[in-house]
């Protein structure tokens, strides 16, 4: 295969309250993890599948992998991750299989991705030969705001985009990247941007918000039971 994905779920979600590792809780009766390999196995090409999974769970993490097998997975790797997102990523990455030339890298959090998000960025990483993140325009007004809380500006919104996975990039570029990190980044793309790699985006999705606190739990729950018109 040409292509492979990382799907990171090695994060213990704190901001959600669950007992379970995030990507372990239940969203519509099965793992979120569950659910975020969904839009993976409904691809039309075969990918490399690698989950990233805390320690704890890696036999849970084998399991959801098995009971949502489907047709568009060459192989599957789950591993374990580490104590931040980049070092889950790394983990991750050291798994790729030799020839594959294009690598995304999701959120397991993004449960509700749908597989055209990944096409997407799949065709446009393959079409531009450099990383590709999905962006959507940021609706609300942003203020730079001191630690006391006073708004100090507003930030030019027209500026900014609002950014989700899965992140596609060069597999030479991403392993570049990552064999001397300049920093701990919360994104692929801005540890690309530090070596000086340009990164293009495509149109992102409502659908592939993070699910982060109860209330996007919640909103998960909804859209799962009723989905939008
Ligand atoms: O915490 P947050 O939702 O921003 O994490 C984004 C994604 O990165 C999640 O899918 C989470 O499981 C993953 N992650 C990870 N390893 C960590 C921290 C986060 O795989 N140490």
């Amino acid at each position: 295969v040409d292509v492979a994905v990382i799907v990171v779920a090695a994060g213990s979600g704190t901001r959600l309250g669950r007992p379970e590792p995030k990507a372990f809780a239940p969203l519509a009766g099965r793992p979120m993890l569950s659910h975020a390999l969904d839009g993976i196995f409904t691809l039309a090409e075969p990918v490399q599948l690698i989950v990233v999974a805390p320690d704890a769970e890696l036999q849970s993490a084998r399991a959801i992998v098995t009971a949502s097998a489907g047709p568009a997975i060459g192989y599957t790797s789950v591993v374990a991750g580490g104590a931040t997102r980049q070092l889950s990523v790394a983990a991750g990455l050291a798994a790729v299989a030799p020839g594959v030339t294009v690598v995304l890298v999701h959120d397991a959090a993004r449960a509700l991705t749908p597989a055209a998000q990944f096409e997407a960025v799949i065709a446009a990483v393959r079409a531009t030969g450099s990383g590709v993140i999905p962006a959507l325009p940021v609706v609300d007004t942003i203020k730079r705001v001191d630690a006391a809380g006073t708004v100090q500006e507003t930030v030019d919104r027209a500026e900014l985009a609002a950014v989700q996975t899965p992140q596609g990039f060069v597999r030479s570029e991403l392993d570049e990247a990552y064999a001397d990190p300049a920093a701990d980044f919360t994104d692929d793309a801005a540890l690309l941007a530090a070596f000086g790699h340009p990164v293009g985006t495509v149109a992102g999705d409502e659908l592939a918000f993070k699910i982060t606190t109860p209330w996007d739990l919640a909103r998960a729950e909804r859209l799962l039971a009723a989905p939008a018109a």
